[in-house]
């Protein structure tokens, strides 16, 4: 979910819906806003749907208030609607509340509240906090509204990222921050709030990050004052200096912020890899590895924990550690992992993967490696984010904001971070000798070049193939060492936006199983360059064409074996086998992209997904 709130001098309702449009990113199946206007009454609209939704019910509020804030919703208690959309009013309707995240015990407290006699119109656990915090002022009437929302907040566990607004203290922000992230910007004579600094970058670069357990109240006359929730000590803020620019947010020209990722890609691959692979100095720099570089040669193994597209660069690291460094490596789904007990000690090295740096159960499995005394690294795309700061250390994958939904660019920013470790790696532990070393680091520095080549030769062809394919109701990926995750994330990228059943799978198990799926309507992507294992592919594809598979086949270029046998032809340029997953999935994510579009799917907000998953 999305939060915004504004106090200032401009018109808040603009701020807000502005606002919300930029993080609707985040979630996007209801949309709500209140408003305090002068007569110091909250106005309140709210719908299932999209922030355009939302504009249509509430467009009679422009110009009506200098306060206000506004949610944009991924559904977790109660199914998207009307009624469960946020803001949440409390009974004697003087509180509102915006929730991201969940209240875990929202059961117990609902059935203590409605002993007291309150009720509840929604199924969120939202409603419950609001009440729970008018329950506390009038308990006590001595008890001010932020210190009711401190009381409230002792009492519930889970994740959240809150806003409150109370009609009795005009001008007053509450906000507080356990899990999820808040970023409060500080204009002159204006603060703003949101879930992450995207809704302001326009009107300032200064902004203050809330930590875990804080709270802070907002207003104009006193500013920003922050505490913590278990005892209201007083907190000295940190403010940053923000480096998002506008440009970077907005979508340049292309039809889907996807699109502009996807093409995006050689700029990103070479900004992560910017000062960082120095090539004639034929030197790889990393802080985040050097600084601990005996942790990683004296691990027992390294674990890999990530969720989703993160997960299969995961997977790829694995296969570029093993190769390069020799050091053993697991990789997890983190929700599996904190769940399970896992053996952990200090000779263990743990790292998370996450574009967003939030993910709830990619940061609770960090939180448990890091109890039982692991060393924690972290690949995160959004600097500062939460699970960036609990890590030891860790490498950015300076990929620039990513906004579609489905992870494009992130993931090749991913891979090419872990190229360069386990480069790093196998050359310090002397796995890696140095002519090999001097050569592998001069193709990757012109991996960004042949991306540009693949986005050239591959854009209209990828289109042209989707059309065939709007139709389809199942595709199957194959690959084998490297691109068998890249086969994983080329299903998961069609099955995310287009709504196609897609499975991704290692060639070889295809006779185990999927086989049985392969008839004439059965669309199979098959990656097949000429380095790693390509005769084995040869007799796969030959498998499936004995069975009437229709064979879209990802090859280098001037292939002929498989080409001659493929319905569909994509050529990308050759590589050595470490770097084929990250030029072939350029057309991987093009075709998916487009037959999304034919299907007139809303490729960069897919339906019930969202890009920031901060509830477990
Ligand atoms: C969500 C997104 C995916 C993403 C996954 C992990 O499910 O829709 O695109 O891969 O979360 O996110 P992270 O930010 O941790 O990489």
């Amino acid at each position: 979910c999305g939060i915004v709130g504004y106090t200032g001098f401009q018109d808040a309702y603009e701020i807000v819906i502005n606002g919300l449009r930029r993080l609707e990113y985040r979630g996007y199946d209801s949309a709500g806003i209140v408003l305090e206007s002068s007569d110091k009454k909250f106005e309140v609209e709210k719908t299932k749907g999209k922030v355009d939704d939302l504009v249509k019910i509430s467009e009679q509020l422009k110009g009506t208030a200098k306060i206000g804030m506004g949610h944009t919703r991924w559904a977790t208690h109660g199914v998207p609607s009307d009624r469960n959309s946020h803001p949440h009013l409390s009974n004697n309707e003087k509180i509102a509340l915006v929730h991201n995240g969940i209240i875990e015990n929202y059961d117990t407290i609902k059935t203590m509240l409605t002993e007291k006699g309150f009720t509840f119109k929604s199924e969120t656990d939202t409603e419950v906090l609001v009440n729970l915090i008018q329950y506390f002022m009038d308990l006590n009437s001595e008890t001010d509204f932020p210190t009711a929302v401190r009381y409230a907040l002792n009492e519930v566990y889970g994740a959240y990222a809150i806003t409150v607004l109370h009609e009795d203290y005009p001008g007053l922000l509450v906000v507080a921050r356990l899990g999820s992230p808040l970023a409060i910007g500080l204009g002159d004579k204006e603060y703003f709030i949101a879930s992450d600094a995207s809704p302001f970058v326009e009107f300032t670069k200064e902004a203050i990050y809330l930590e875990e357990g804080h709270m802070a109240t907002i207003s104009l006359e006193n500013g920003v004052d922050i505490r913590t929730i278990n005892d209201n000590s007083k907190i000295e803020p940190e403010i940053q200096e923000l480096k998002l620019s506008l440009e970077q947010i907005e979508k340049g020209g292309y039809e889907h912020f996807m699109l502009k990722e996807i093409f995006e890609q050689p700029k990103s691959i070479h900004d992560t890899m910017r000062g960082r692979l120095l090539v004639d100095e034929g030197v790889i720099k990393m802080a985040g590895i050097w600084d601990h570089v005996e942790k990683f040669k004296n691990a027992n193994r390294i674990i890999i924990i990530a969720c989703g597209t993160s997960w299969h660069a995961g997977l790829i690291g694995e296969y570029l550690i093993e190769e390069y460094a020799r050091i053993p490596v697991e990789v997890e789904y983190a929700s599996e992992f904190r769940y399970r007990n896992p053996i952990i000690t200090d000779k263990d090295v743990v790292i998370a993967i996450s574009q967003s740096g939030e993910t709830a159960d990619t940061m609770a499995a960090l939180k448990l490696a890091k109890e039982k005394g692991a060393f924690i690294y972290g690949i995160c795309n959004v600097v500062d984010s939460s699970i960036a700061r609990i890590t030891d250390a860790g490498s950015y994958t300076h990929a620039g904001p990513e906004i579609g939904v489905a992870s494009t660019k992130a993931f090749t920013a991913q891979l090419t971070i872990l190229t360069l470790i386990a480069f790093k790696l196998g050359k310090h532990n002397g796995n890696l000798g140095n002519a090999e070393f001097m050569s592998l680091i001069a193709e990757l520095d012109a991996i960004p070049k042949k991306i540009e080549e693949v986005l050239n030769t591959t854009h209209e062809l990828t289109q042209n193939i989707a059309k065939d394919f709007v139709s389809a109701t199942n595709f199957l990926y194959l690959g084998r060492g490297y691109n068998y995750p890249a086969a994983l994330e080329g299903a998961l990228k069609l099955k995310e936006i287009s709504y196609i059943h897609a499975e991704g799978y290692p060639a070889a198990e295809m006779k185990h199983g999927p086989i049985a799926l392969i008839d004439e309507n059965m669309p199979i992507v098959i990656i097949a360059p000429k380095k790693g294992h390509y005769d084995k592919i040869v007799s796969n594809v030959q498998e499936i064409k004995a069975r009437k598979g229709k064979v879209i086949a990802v090859v280098n270029k001037g292939d002929q074996q498989v080409s001659s046998m493929a319905d569909y032809v994509i050529e990308i340029p050759e590589t050595s086998e470490c770097f084929s997953p990250i030029v072939a999935s350029v057309p991987l994510q093009l075709l998916a992209y487009y037959i999304a579009v034919y299907r007139g799917a809303n490729v960069d907000q897919p339906r019930n997904l969202a890009k920031s998953v901060t509830v477990e």
